[in-house]
Parts: structure tokens; sequence; C-alpha cells
């Protein structure tokens, strides 16, 4: 998708291939965008505000787009090329990632977080409740490649050069008060009926539960009153199981149906059985195009 940048993170669930669907959903102009769940940051990367502010409970990530902002490119480039030669990284040294994964759970340096990424199994990004990255090897799949290099360097360069304010925390705790009208919020957080390696219980961070997707209901209940514009990606039926909770409170926003098929049928059982129902829902604050 020409134009639209490419985080380097190839985070699991990552909307880079939705982006065409979600950015027009945001009204022109805007002041304040919040990218509450940022991940790998593929949508508040490519949305143009006057501030836009990216959270997520992952400090680890938080702190690596730190790092990103504050380093110029090419010293970063340098940087992780050295790493790479130090190990001997290639898609088929599994010796050298393991090397240089026992470093990092030794030093938790940023840089060599970045770096296993890119050799991890699919890219993953996974901690056990210690907080050490433990993610296997991406045998003959995964490596530091061309187009990962060109993503770094238009992410980067995004970073630094857009009103980019970082944050770390649950999304409970984020402090939405400088938000005034017109402002918009954009939530991606890990779906109740879906498993993310970020949303198992198992990894040192907030499982996310029917009690989570309460509070961001009501969360966005809450903007709404506010007339601050809120977009949520979510899926309201995945392999057989419904979220029986997220349907009922939409009723009252605008759903917008991400796969098309869906968009012209109606919803028969059967068909909630079989696939997932991805969907972005918006609060009437502005008019959906
Ligand atoms: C689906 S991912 C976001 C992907 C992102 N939109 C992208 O395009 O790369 C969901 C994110 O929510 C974060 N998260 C989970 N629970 C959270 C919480 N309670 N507060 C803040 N962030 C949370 C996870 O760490 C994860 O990075």
């Amino acid at each position: 998708m020409p134009g639209y940048i490419k985080s380097p993170m190839n985070y699991t669930g990552g909307k880079y291939q939705l982006l065409k669907h979600i950015l027009p959903r945001f009204p022109a102009n805007i002041s304040n965008f919040v990218d509450l769940f940022a991940g790998g940051l593929n949508v508040g990367i490519n949305v143009e505000a006057a501030a836009i502010y990216a959270n997520d409970q992952i400090t680890y990530l938080i702190e690596l787009y730190r790092l990103f902002q504050e380093t110029p490119t090419q010293s970063l480039l340098q940087a992780i090329k050295d790493r790479i030669a130090y190990y001997d990284l290639s898609q088929t040294n599994a010796d050298g990632y393991y090397k240089l994964r026992t470093e990092y759970n030794r030093s938790r340096s940023l840089l060599d977080l970045f770096v296993l990424t890119c050799y991890s199994f699919n890219h993953q990004i996974r901690f056990n409740s210690a907080h050490e990255f433990n993610t296997p090897f991406g045998r003959e799949r995964s490596s530091f490649n061309g187009s990962i290099e060109q993503n770094l360097i238009r992410f980067c360069d995004a970073l630094q050069k857009k009103n980019i304010l970082l944050s770390t925390g649950d999304f409970r705790e984020f402090d939405f008060s400088h938000l005034s009208q017109g402002d918009v919020v954009y939530c991606d957080p890990p779906y109740r009926i879906t498993t993310g390696s970020y949303n198992d219980g198992k990894r040192g961070f907030r499982d996310w539960t029917q009690a989570e997707d309460a509070d961001l209901f009501s969360l966005l209940d809450r903007l709404n009153g506010q007339g601050i514009c809120f977009t949520l990606s979510n899926v309201l039926s995945h392999k057989g199981q419904t979220n029986d909770a997220l349907i009922e409170w939409s009723k009252q926003y605008n759903v917008l149906h991400i796969d098309k098929t869906y968009a012209n049928c109606s919803y028969h059982f059967k068909d909630r059985q079989a696939r997932t129902e991805e969907v972005l829902i918006t609060n009437s604050a502005w008019k959906a195009p």
C-alpha cells in the first residue's frame, strides 16, 4: 500500500492492512489524536494531527519508540548492523539468536530487543512473567531484511518529524483531561474472543477480560458525551464465538463491517460460526464517509 508507513515491528494484530478502512473514519484537521493501544503504532504513525498521543501498557515497546525518536536514524541503523554482525545473525543461526536473547534478558538493551524481534518467530514480541523475552527463533523466515530496514527508516523519520507523545500505562489511567470536542481517540485493544500473545494472561502484562471490555465501553460512552470522536476496532464474532456485550453496546453507534461480504449479507448464525466478523465502531460526533 504505497504511501502508508508500515511499522518495523510486524506486530501481532497490527492494523497496517486495514489502514485504508480506518484512516477515512477520522475527521480532517485533528488537533489531538490518541492511539490508546498503540502496539506497532501502525495507526498513530499514519495520522496527521497537531499532537499524536501513543500509549501502550508494554513499557519496553514505548521505550523502544522513544529510542527511535531520539537517535539519529543513520546511527541507529549502524548500531543494529553492528549487533547483527557481532552475533552473526541470519535466518539459520539459531545459536546466535539465543545468545543475543540471553544477553537481552540480562541487559534489557532496547536496541537488542528490536534486533531480536527481527529474527524471532513471526517477529513476535513476547515476554514471560519475569518480563524475559521468550519468543523462539524464526528459522528460515525472519531476519533484518531490506523491507524491515526501509520500514524502520520511514517509521523513525515520522516519529522524529511528527509531534508524537509517548506514554505507557493501562488505558484506564490515561489522562484525557486535555482533550476537547472534535479530538479523536482510536482504540485497538486485544479482542476478548481472540487470543494474541499479549493477552493470554501469561505474559507478565495485564490480561484482557470482560471487565476490561466493560471499562472500555464506559470510557468510550463518557468520551462520546464530551463530543470526542472515537473509533474502536474489534470483532463481533470469531470461530463460532460471539462477543454479545460488544454487539449490544455497539447498537447505539455506527458499526462498519470491514469484511465486505458481511456488509452485504444478513447475519445468519451459520455465518457467525464460520467467520471473523471484524468491525470499526464509531460514534456520531462526525459523519462517517
Ligand atoms: C491489537 S494490539 C494494537 C495493534 C496496533 N493497533 C497496530 O496496528 O500495531 C493491542 C495492544 O493493546 C495493548 N494493551 C493490552 N491491554 C492493555 C491495557 N490494559 N492498557 C493499555 N494497553 C493495553 C497490548 O500491549 C497491545 O500492544
